[in-house]
Order: C-alpha cells, then structure tokens, then sequence
C-alpha cells in the first residue's frame, strides 16, 4: 500500500516511520507546502514530492493519505480525501466544530476508505490492562478517575508555527490539542459523560488567545467521578497520570506503567511498550494504531481507532469550550 504524508512537520516523520515499518506499506509520497520539509521526507524514503493537496487526490497510486497538518485543515482534507476514494489517517483532533464531526461520521459511513484517528494513547499497554480491570469486575465497578497532564508548552513553542495558539486556527489550546490524549483515555475507561463543570484559564503564556490550562469535574452515566486538570504551564514535559479507583481496588498509571496499589505499596503491573519515534510522551501508540489500521484495510480484523471512537472525546472537548463561552470556531458555528 501507498501512503501520503500530508505535513512533514512534528508529528508527519513519525507517520512515514510507522508507516516503512509496516509490511508491504511504503512512504511513497510527501506532500508540504514548505519544500525544505517535504525534501527531507523525500531523502529518507525517495517520496515522490507534492506541493498542493488536491493534486495527490488524484494520484491513483496513493491508498492512505495521512493527515498531520495544522488543526484548521483537518476538515476539509479528511473529507476530501474519502470522497476521492482513500483511506485517511487523520491526526487528532479530528475537527474544530460539531458540524464537521457530524459531517465527517457521515461521509466515513458510506464512503469506501477508512478514516482513523490517531488518538493513540487510549492503546498504551498500561490503560489497555487497566480496560481489561475495569470491564472484568475483578475489583468491583470503577468509581473515580483523576487524570493530570503537566507539560510545558512556552511562548518559544508558540512562536514556532503561526497557526498555533490561536482560536481560528488551533481551535483551542491545552484541551484541544496537548491534553485531548488524557480526555479520550478517561472516556475509554468510562464512556459517555452526563455532566461536566468546567474552566479554562490562561495562566501564563501571553503570546496566545488560547487556554494554557483547564480543569473539570466530569460525571460520567457509568457513575464514575472524573477529576481533570490540564497546564502548559509546567517546566517540563511530565509523563501522563491517570488514578483509578474501583470498588475493591487503586491503580496508578505514571511513567509509562500502570501499577497497582495497597496498603503494602505499589506493584507494577503493566508497562508501556513498543517502538517509540518523536516525544516519549506523545507514547508508542502511533506504530501499534497505523500497523493495525493497515492491517484492516488489508482484511484482517484488526481493531484502529475509529471516527465513532472518537466522537465522545470531540463532543467533550467542545462541551468545554461551550461552556466557557469562548471564540473558538466550533462556538462561532
Ligand atoms: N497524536 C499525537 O500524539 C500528536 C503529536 C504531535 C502532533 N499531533 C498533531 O499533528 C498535527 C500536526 O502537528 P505538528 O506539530 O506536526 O505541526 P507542524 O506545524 O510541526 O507541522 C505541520 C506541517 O504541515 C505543513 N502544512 C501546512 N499547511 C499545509 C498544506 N495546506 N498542505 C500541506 N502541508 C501543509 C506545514 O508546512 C508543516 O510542515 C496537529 O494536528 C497536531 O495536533 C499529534
């Protein structure tokens, strides 16, 4: 099969190493509008370069356009591509409004393409164990989640690409693009979200009109209690921390590893695995996600994250945004 990698940025090499590790899958081509970028994918993997994204839509030689462009983009390209026929490996988050969501589960349903979205951190070996608890019942019901997420994301980071840090384009700051991870990992566990308090603040960073820091309290159908605090505001990159309380039962996922604790101490009990390219916290689910989804497209059953998966996780995210009655262009819809 034949990818695309459509934004050779941050995120896209780790996209084109997923991708040549996969069987039978090749970085065939590279499409950037900045061409320094794109000749770097190009001298790694000998891509056939594109410039303009509509051109590589009509290239038949491309099966799988993946999407790691800007936030704003995300929309227009994912339905593009499926309506040219492709599967899609979109990068989170998925869209910036509730229409296009909605617009985009409909044209995945009917259209011929796969459309994946790289929420990644839900498959990490440690809160794959810590589903497997919660759906077994061996500790009871799942009563509590308290989920944190401290990195570090300054005006330096900012000023590194315009359409960061901005409603219009970004759509939001510490939610909708650092923290999502750790929104989508609390509703794997817990599903759907009846209620929700929550605020946003911008703590420090001045360059920006987004949020740097959020926090809510989420009442999950399930009657899980979920606690959420999200800063950019921290001197480093800090691994996730996700507690879990279950009837009978307290589990810690930090630094990459789920541990169990009782009066005794802490036991680890899973730990993160796999191939990790780019940010160690941006975790290992990347290779295991896009092997899976190639997988699929190939016939074999092998579960990806899909548009449906993720709507719950988009919707909270808006919901917050909603809430604090910002300018973002899902509120101006
Ligand atoms: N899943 C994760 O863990 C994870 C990690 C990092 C980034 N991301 C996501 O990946 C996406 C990209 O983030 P990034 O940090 O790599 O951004 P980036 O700014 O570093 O890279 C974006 C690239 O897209 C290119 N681009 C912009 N407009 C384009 C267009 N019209 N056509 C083709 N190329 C275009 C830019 O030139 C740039 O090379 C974002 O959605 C981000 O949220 C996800």
């Amino acid at each position: 099969m034949n990818a695309c990698i459509v934004g050779y940025g941050a995120v896209g090499p780790v996209h084109a190493a997923a991708v040549d590790a996969i069987d039978g899958a090749k970085v065939y081509a590279v499409c950037d509008i900045d061409r320094g970028r794109a000749e770097l994918c190009k001298e790694k993997y000998g891509s056939f370069i594109y410039s303009d994204f509509d051109e590589i839509l009509k290239d038949e030689n491309i099966d799988v356009v993946h999407i790691c462009t800007p936030h704003y983009l995300h929309g227009r390209m994912a339905k593009a591509a499926l309506l040219a026929g492709k599967h899609v490996a979109l990068e989170k988050p998925v869209v910036l409004t509730m229409a296009e969501l909605e617009e985009l589960r409909e044209i995945a349903r009917s259209s011929a393409g796969r459309l994946a979205i790289m929420l990644q951190n839900r498959r990490n070996a440690s809160i794959t164990e810590l589903k497997r608890i919660t759906e077994s019942g061996e500790y009871g019901e799942l009563k509590g989640l308290i989920g944190g997420v401290y990195w570090k994301r300054d005006d330096a980071y900012y000023a590194q690409g315009e359409w960061r840090g901005r409603w219009q384009t970004e759509g939001g700051g510490a939610i909708i693009n650092q923290s999502i991870h750790m929104l989508d990992m609390m509703i794997h566990l817990s599903g759907r979200i009846r209620n929700m308090r929550s605020s946003i603040n911008r703590w420090k960073v001045e360059s920006i009109e987004v949020e740097d820091t959020a926090s809510a309290l989420i009442e999950f159908e399930s009657g899980v209690t979920g606690i959420f605090n999200a800063t950019n505001c921290f001197f480093t990159d800090e691994p996730y921390m996700l507690e879990a309380r279950f009837e009978r039962g307290k589990f810690r996922y930090a630094d990459g590893r789920l541990y169990r604790i009782d009066e005794c101490g802490a036991e680890v009990i899973a730990k993160d695995t796999g191939v990790m390219v780019g940010k160690s916290y941006w975790g290992s689910g990347h290779f295991s996600l896009l092997h899976d989804f190639y997988s699929s497209i190939g016939g074999k059953d092998a579960p990806y994250t899909t548009v449906e998966d993720a709507y719950l996780t988009m919707k909270a995210v808006f919901d917050i945004y909603g809430e604090a009655g910002v300018p973002c262009p899902n509120n101006l819809h």
